[in-house]
């Protein structure tokens, strides 16, 4: 694919098909988007995630849709190349296929999106289904799917045995079969994510699901190791943001009580030359 071709749904299955792996990363906002879809990411997704690390909350039940419609519409702005993906935030699609639909459907309609992402299998498929029909992209995701982190006791490994993997299997084939155009799989053994991915026609994007899925997605902060307290097994830390950040901002602030900042050099006006 070139690197000015925007990247859109059908291009997923046929990167699929060449064993192309889809690179994607969660995205907030329209400086990071751009840097991201420069850096050649395929799939900028506006996670729920953002309850956690952009607002500061426990879990990403206290999102609302228009949390996630803010932060679409700027990374929307910054992404030129890059296919976005909106989150639909707990309680966004559960209730009622119609208020799927139009959530939804805002979330394409105001938000800019390309695409929708969802949580949840064969219980899901009706909404699925209903949204594919109208035109929405629907990218899908089982394992550990954090809406539901209450039910599955935290945040935690999922399919450790036979049973789950078997309902695991069975929603994300469900999903397959209802129009998703790409699942995520979460928090699942590395070989349960091995046999989806290759039963599965449509691709799969894995977190914390081990390398034979057909792409990869982190949390942006987890990559850059912005949050220095968070260093989850699956993660792998490209950067160490975290540490860097909180130094130049130390370096800046000694510099202002030392009066050395702003330097005649940093000022918005020039010295007058005297006559
Ligand atoms: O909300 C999110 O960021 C996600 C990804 C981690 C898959 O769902």
């Amino acid at each position: 694919m070139k690197k000015s071709d925007k990247v859109t749904v059908p291009d997923f299955s046929r990167m699929k098909a060449r064993g192309e792996r889809i690179v994607a990363v969660t995205c907030y906002d329209a400086t990071f988007a751009r840097l991201c879809d420069r850096a050649g990411a395929d799939i900028l997704l506006v996670g729920d995630s953002l309850g956690m690390v952009i607002q500061g909350a426990d879990t990403t039940l206290p999102v609302v849709l228009e949390d996630v419609l803010y932060h679409t519409r700027a990374v929307v702005r910054g992404a030129e190349r890059a296919h976005v993906v909106a989150d639909m935030p707990f309680l966004s699609y559960q209730v009622s296929v119609e208020e799927a639909v139009r959530n939804a459907g805002r979330l394409l309609k105001e938000g800019g999106a390309h695409a929708v992402k969802l949580e949840g299998g064969v219980a899901m498929a009706p909404v699925v289904r209903r949204l594919v029909a109208v035109g929405i992209p629907v990218m899908g995701h089982v394992g550990l799917t954090p809406q539901s982190v209450h039910a599955l006791g935290g945040f935690r490994l999922q399919g450790r045995d036979e049973a789950s993997q078997r309902r695991i299997l069975e929603d994300a084939r469900a999903l397959q079969e209802a129009g998703c155009y790409s699942v995520v799989l979460e928090g699942i053994p590395l070989d349960l994510a091995r046999q989806i991915t290759e039963e599965l026609s449509v691709p799969t994007i894995g977190i914390g699901a081990g390398p034979h899925c057909d792409g990869q997605v982190l949390v942006i902060y987890d990559l850059l190791g912005m949050n220095e307290e968070f260093r989850p097994r699956f993660v792998k830390q490209y950067e160490t943001l975290g540490t860097r950040i909180r130094e130049a901002v130390a370096r800046y602030a000694a510099e202002v009580r030392a009066g050395e900042f702003p330097s005649e050099e940093h000022s918005f006006s020039k010295r007058r030359e005297k006559a």
